[in-house]
This record gives C-alpha cells, sequence and structure tokens, in this order.
C-alpha cells in the first residue's frame, strides 16, 4: 500500500515537472505584451505624447528616427552614447546625463515595444492636450527626516525591501557611507528632480534593483520621503562643510600637539638637568 501511493505521488510530481518543462517557455514565448512591458520597464522615465519625464516623450520617435538605431539604442544606450554616436551623446547632454539603463530585451521584444509606440504614437497625437495635461507630476515632497531614516536602514521599508544603503552612499565624506554597487547619490536631486525620481522609485526604473524590490515596491509616503532627503542633500554641501571642518580640525589639532611637544620638551630638559648636576 505505502509503495503504491509513493509511486502515485513520485508519479504526480513526475507529471507536474514535465508540464513546467513544457509550459514555461510557451508560456513565455506568448508572454510578450507589449503594452504591459512599456509599463513596467519604460513608463518611468517615457510617456508617449504626455511631455518629457526622466526621458523624452516617445510620442513619434518611431517615425523620426531610424529603425535600426532605435533597436541598437534601446538594446544599449550607453554603449551608443560613449560609442560616438551623435544623436546619442546629444540626447544624453539634453537628459540631464541621464543614462538610460540597458534592460536586456531580445531583438523580437524590442520590435514589439517599438510597434507598440508607434501605434500608441498616433491616436497620442490626437488626444495630446488631455495627456499633457495628465502628466504634470505632484511636485510636493515628503518628510525628510523619514527618508534618510529609510536610506540609512534605520527604519525597515514597510514591504520589506533591501536597504539602500546595502548598495548605494550618500553625503560624500561625513555622510551615511554604505555599499558600492549603486552610484553615490548625493547630488542625484540635481539630475532627476522631484517629477523624475518620484517615477523611477515609484515603479523602480533601474535593472539592477528591479529584482530584489520586485513585490517589494516602496509606499508612496516612503518615496515622497525619499526624494525629500535626496533633495535636502543637495542643496546642503556636504563636500565644502567636512573640507572647512577638516582645516579647522587640522590648525587645533596642531595647536594641541604643539602645547604638548612643548610640555614634553619642558620637562625633558629638567630631568636631564639633574642627573648632570
Ligand atoms: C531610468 C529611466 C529610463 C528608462 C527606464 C527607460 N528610458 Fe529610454 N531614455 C531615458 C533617457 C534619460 C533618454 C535620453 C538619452 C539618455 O540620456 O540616455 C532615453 C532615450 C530613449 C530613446 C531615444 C529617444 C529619442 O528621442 O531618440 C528611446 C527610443 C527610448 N529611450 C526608449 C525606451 C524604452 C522602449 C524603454 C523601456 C523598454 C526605456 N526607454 C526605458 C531614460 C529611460
Ligand atoms: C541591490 C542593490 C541596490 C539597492 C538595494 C538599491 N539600489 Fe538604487 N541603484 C542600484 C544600481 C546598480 C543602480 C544603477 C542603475 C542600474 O544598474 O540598475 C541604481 C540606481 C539608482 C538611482 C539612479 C542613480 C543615478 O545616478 O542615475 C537612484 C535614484 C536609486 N538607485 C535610488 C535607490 C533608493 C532610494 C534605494 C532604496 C530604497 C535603492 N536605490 C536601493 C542598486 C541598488
Amino acid at each position: 500500500m505505502m509503495h503504491n501511493s509513493e509511486y502515485f505521488l513520485k508519479g504526480r510530481v513526475g507529471i507536474f515537472i514535465l508540464a513546467f518543462i513544457v509550459m514555461v517557455p510557451l508560456t513565455h514565448l506568448h508572454a510578450f505584451n507589449a503594452e504591459a512591458e512599456f509599463k513596467t520597464k519604460c513608463a518611468a522615465c517615457h510617456t508617449i505624447g504626455g511631455g518629457d519625464r526622466v526621458g523624452p516623450d516617445l510620442s513619434g520617435v518611431v517615425g523620426k528616427r531610424d529603425r535600426a538605431w532605435l533597436l541598437s539604442f534601446i538594446k544599449n544606450p550607453m554603449g551608443m552614447i560613449t560609442g560616438g554616436d551623435k544623436v546619442a551623446a546629444e540626447l544624453f547632454k539634453k537628459y540631464n546625463n541621464i543614462p538610460m539603463p540597458t534592460l536586456g530585451l531580445t531583438d523580437s521584444q524590442t520590435e514589439s515595444l517599438l510597434n507598440y509606440i508607434g501605434t500608441k504614437s498616433t491616436s497620442a497625437a490626437s488626444a495630446s492636450t488631455t495627456s499633457a495635461a495628465a502628466a504634470t507630476v505632484d511636485q510636493s515632497t515628503g518628510d525628510a527626516s523619514l527618508g534618510r531614516a529609510l536610506f540609512a536602514g534605520t527604519t525597515g521599508l514597510k514591504n520589506g525591501g533591501p536597504q539602500c544603503l546595502s548598495c548605494h552612499q550618500a553625503g560624500g565624506a561625513g555622510g551615511i557611507v554604505g555599499g558600492a554597487l549603486g552610484p553615490d547619490l548625493t547630488k542625484v536631486f540635481s539630475r532627476y528632480g522631484v517629477a523624475g525620481l518620484k517615477g523611477v522609485l515609484g515603479s523602480i526604473a533601474f535593472p539592477t534593483m528591479a529584482g530584489p524590490y520586485k513585490g517589494k515596491e516602496l509606499t508612496s509616503e516612503e518615496v515622497s520621503g525619499l526624494v525629500a532627503f535626496f533633495k535636502e542633500m543637495n542643496q546642503s554641501d556636504h563636500s565644502a562643510m567636512s573640507i572647512i571642518s577638516f582645516v579647522i580640525y587640522g590648525i587645533v589639532g596642531l595647536v594641541i600637539a604643539l602645547f604638548f611637544i612643548n610640555l614634553l620638551w619642558a620637562s625633558r630638559r629638567v630631568e636631564t638637568k639633574r642627573p648632570l648636576r
């Protein structure tokens, strides 16, 4: 009896595994939904007919640029920018030196995204007035001290995402020292602004962060707190402050050192004088 049910179970497990092996590639082949993909991978930085965000409005871009250029740009933006492509370099400069991330898309996925952008552009052209109004993002920020605590990890993220500090640092010397996998965020506000940061943090736009934060999204309160913290840090010039304090501490330290050296010398003279007598 035991054996029978064991075999039965094993057989069922086997069928499940087989079903998975067959189904997973099939669903993957058919699951690429350009609209959904645009929402999760592009919409934090781009609109189609809703105005510029972190990156340019993509309405009409399919007609404006060469198809091959678009394919290679989307597949490897930084490669094009640093590889001497004039258009890419100009775009990079115009959009505050914010690198569009490499999103790991295949050729066919990129093609279907471009088709989607193309069809969306024509419908966006007629509805441009309404969508432009919808694109105005709330410029208010939240509680900077909450943002600082979240960044430093002294307050946990509500949905259990990893600490920013494990990959980023901010504030320069004397600031918050953290991991080095991600870029230093001291001046990140100057490039993205309120709307840009809200976009890229509200739906995590960076490929390295997308995995760790999947299903552990930041709440809107956390996002606006972090944005307030980045804004505050951008305004207070930490690097200049730390240079000034470095100089002051240096001078104070030198005076104290000279005082003690003087004391030592004085006592040494006394001691060496005595046995000589
Ligand atoms: C983190 C923000 C960000 C994300 C996410 C992002 N982009 Fe971009 N994109 C930019 C920026 C910024 C530029 C301007 C060039 C630069 O600075 O790299 C750009 C430029 C472009 C351009 C060239 C526009 C032109 O006028 O020629 C296209 C096309 C484009 N992105 C498509 C996409 C697509 C498709 C996705 C999603 C698969 C995507 N981008 C995701 C930020 C982003
Ligand atoms: C697992 C490591 C990791 C964690 C955790 C992480 N980041 Fe990032 N972040 C990165 C990397 C790497 C990049 C650069 C883009 C990329 O490769 O995806 C980045 C990019 C950024 C950028 C854009 C920087 C720029 O100069 O363009 C911002 C803003 C940002 N992260 C904010 C945050 C915040 C806020 C948190 C915490 C809620 C956080 N990150 C947590 C790894 C991380």
